[in-house]
């Protein structure tokens, strides 16, 4: 088996790739507490499984891991980054698996060893200490956003793969991080501020204000020089509205939680955007005051 490999952040996505990975690749998952007990995997088909991975503390990290995969939500990866370079070698590679544009291109630039992003479909969250949900099947695409490190994002498509996790190595990573956001831009704000699940954007009371995002996101995407989708950025958005009615979203979990949502990583790059392109967005603007933090 090739170096373990670390797993930074046990929420869902951290656990999910723990259990799927469990007996495949040599790993170790690093959460707040160590603990000697199984991680219990419910499939999307209802199986449920247990699977011994060694689940330690950041000072108990390997120095020299194959790669380190960053499972934290977008807010916490460059503090949780910051106290793992005191315990691994500088130039690990890395994986990040945030939603959203902030972090990335940060990490991309100031990470001494290949950093790749992943854009999953995947769907999990956690239940209980040990519990870990895979609430739906997706694929994950892995790439660099300087289009470097090809070899290193092929590897770990595969070792995903083999895992049940479809991956797949592309060159255009940058694209799809800001297809996701548009579509999580949204949806996400909107229906955390209204506690919604994400069918109720259909109602009359709502789908004016979602046309307005799209048509800012649209010209911001536009101005990005981010290609739309085939369909256009109205009949996508609305697609996947009607594709995930019955869910609810990240942002929404988080705020009925009382956790911190990921507001910034989401819109954040929008507005940023928008002020670089010297672009009005009063719509994004006001979405971006009523969204909580
Ligand atoms: N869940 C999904 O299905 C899914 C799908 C696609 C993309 N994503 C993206 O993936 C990222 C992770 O999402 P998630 O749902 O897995 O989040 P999550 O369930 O909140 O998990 C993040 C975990 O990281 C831990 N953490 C944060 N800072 C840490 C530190 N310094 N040391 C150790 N542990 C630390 C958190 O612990 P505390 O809670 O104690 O802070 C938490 O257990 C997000 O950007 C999300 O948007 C998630």
């Amino acid at each position: 088996m090739a170096a373990p490999w670390l797993i930074l952040g046990a929420g869902s996505l951290g656990r999910l790739l723990a259990a799927r990975l469990s007996g495949r690749q040599a790993l170790a998952l690093i959460g707040r507490r160590a603990s000697v007990r199984a991680l219990n995997l419910t499939t999307p088909e209802g199986r449920t499984t247990d699977h011994a991975v060694p689940r330690i503390v950041m000072a108990d990290a390997l120095y020299r891991p194959g790669l380190v995969h960053v499972t934290t939500k977008s807010h916490a990866v460059e503090t949780a980054l910051e106290e793992l370079a005191g315990h691994i070698a500088a130039d690990t590679p890395l994986v990040l698996w945030q939603n959203g544009f902030q972090v990335q291109p940060r990490v991309t630039r100031d990470w001494l060893g290949p950093v790749l992003c992943a854009v999953t479909s995947e769907g999990a969250y956690v239940d209980g200490e040990d519990g870990i949900v895979h609430a739906g099947h997706g694929t994950t695409h892995l790439g660099n956003l300087d289009g470097e490190h090809a070899a290193l994002a092929t590897s770990v498509a595969r070792t995903l793969s083999a895992a049940g996790l479809p991956g797949r190595a592309c060159d255009d990573i940058r694209r799809r991080l800001w297809h996701k956001l548009a579509v999580n831009a949204a949806i996400n704000p909107m229906v955390a501020i209204h506690r919604i699940r994400n069918g109720g954007l259909r109602d009359p009371a709502h789908r004016p204000r979602v046309a307005a995002i799209i048509a800012e996101v649209a010209t911001v995407m536009a101005a990005e020089r981010i290609e739309p989708p085939q369909a256009g950025w109205s009949a996508h958005v609305w697609g996947v509205i009607e594709a995930t009615a019955g869910n609810r979203a990240s942002m929404l979990q988080d705020v009925l939680a009382g956790r911190p949502t990921e507001r910034e990583a989401i819109l954040g790059p929008l507005r940023e955007a928008a002020a670089r392109h010297g672009l009005e967005t009063p719509v994004l603007e006001t979405l971006w005051r009523d969204t909580p933090s």
